[in-house]
C-alpha cells in the first residue's frame, strides 16, 4: 500500500517540482560549503565551444552529491590502483566528488574553455578536510582526442553527449583494453544511450539503478 502510494506520488507534477527544489538546494549547499561554483546549469549556446562536435553535446548540468556518493561508496575497488576520468567534466563537480576517494589521480576532459577555466578555479578553491586525492586536473579537449591511459580506471559519464560521440569513444575504450588488458569500470549516470553498451562484446553491465548503470570489461 505504502509502496503503491509512493509510486503514484512519484508521477505527479508536484512531486517532481519538489524533487527539483531538493536537488537544487543540495547543489547550492555543496558549493557554499566547499567554496566553489559548480551548481548553475549552462546552455551550449552560452558557451564558447569552437568544435564541430558541439552539435552532439548535452548542456552543462552538475552531478548530484547524494547519487554520486551512493554509487561510489558501494564500488568495491582498491581506489589507489585506479584513475578516475570524467568525460565531459564541465565545471569539475564530479572531479571534486571523486577526490574524496583515494584514487591514484582524478582527471576531467571538457571541451568548453570557459567551463574548463571554471573547473580549474574550483579545483584550486575546493575546501575539504576529508579530500583523499590531491592529484586533480581538468584538461580542455574533445573527448574524442583524449589518449586513454594504460592503467586501471573508473570512467565516468554523466549523459554528456549523443551517440555520434559515445559510440566512437566506446570503440576507443575497447581498443585500449584490447591492447593493454586491465580492469575498466564505466559509471554511466542518466544512461539514455544504454543500447550502445548492449552492442559491446567486451563490456557487461554489473549494476543498474534508477539513475545509473555500471559496466565492466569481461
Ligand atoms: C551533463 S554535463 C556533465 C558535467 C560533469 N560531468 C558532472 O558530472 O558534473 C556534460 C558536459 O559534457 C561536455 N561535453 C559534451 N561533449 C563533449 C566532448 N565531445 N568533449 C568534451 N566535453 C564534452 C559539455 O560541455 C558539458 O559540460
Amino acid at each position: 500500500m505504502k509502496q503503491k502510494l509512493k509510486s503514484i506520488l512519484r508521477g505527479t507534477h508536484l512531486y517532481k517540482k519538489f524533487g527539483r527544489y531538493v536537488h537544487d538546494a543540495r547543489n547550492r549547499f555543496f558549493d557554499l560549503k566547499h567554496g566553489v561554483s559548480t551548481a548553475n546549469t549552462v546552455g551550449l549556446h552560452e558557451l564558447d565551444i569552437e568544435n564541430r562536435n558541439v552539435i552532439f553535446a548535452i548542456r552543462y548540468e552538475c552531478s548530484d552529491p547524494k547519487l554520486f556518493h551512493e554509487i561510489f561508496d558501494s564500488l568495491k575497488i582498491k581506489h589507489e590502483d585506479f584513475a578516475f576520468v570524467d568525460f565531459g567534466s564541465g565545471k569539475g563537480r564530479a572531479l571534486l566528488f571523486a577526490s574524496e576517494y583515494p584514487f591514484k589521480k582524478v582527471v576531467g576532459v571538457e571541451f568548453s574553455p570557459q567551463l574548463h577555466r571554471i573547473a580549474q578555479d574550483n579545483i584550486r578553491k575546493y575546501k575539504s578536510a576529508s579530500q583523499k586525492c590531491k592529484k586533480v586536473e581538468s584538461i580542455c579537449m574533445d573527448v574524442i582526442n583524449y589518449d586513454i591511459q594504460d592503467e586501471p580506471a573508473v570512467l565516468f559519464l554523466y549523459n554528456p553527449f549523443k551517440e555520434e560521440i559515445l559510440s566512437p569513444l566506446l570503440a576507443k575504450i575497447e581498443n585500449s583494453i584490447e591492447v593493454h588488458p586491465r580492469e575498466i569500470l564505466i559509471v554511466y549516470v542518466n544512461p539514455e544511450l544504454e543500447h550502445i553498451f548492449e552492442k559491446s562484446k567486451m563490456l557487461i553491465k554489473i549494476e543498474s539503478g534508477t539513475w545509473h548503470s555500471i559496466y565492466k570489461n569481461v
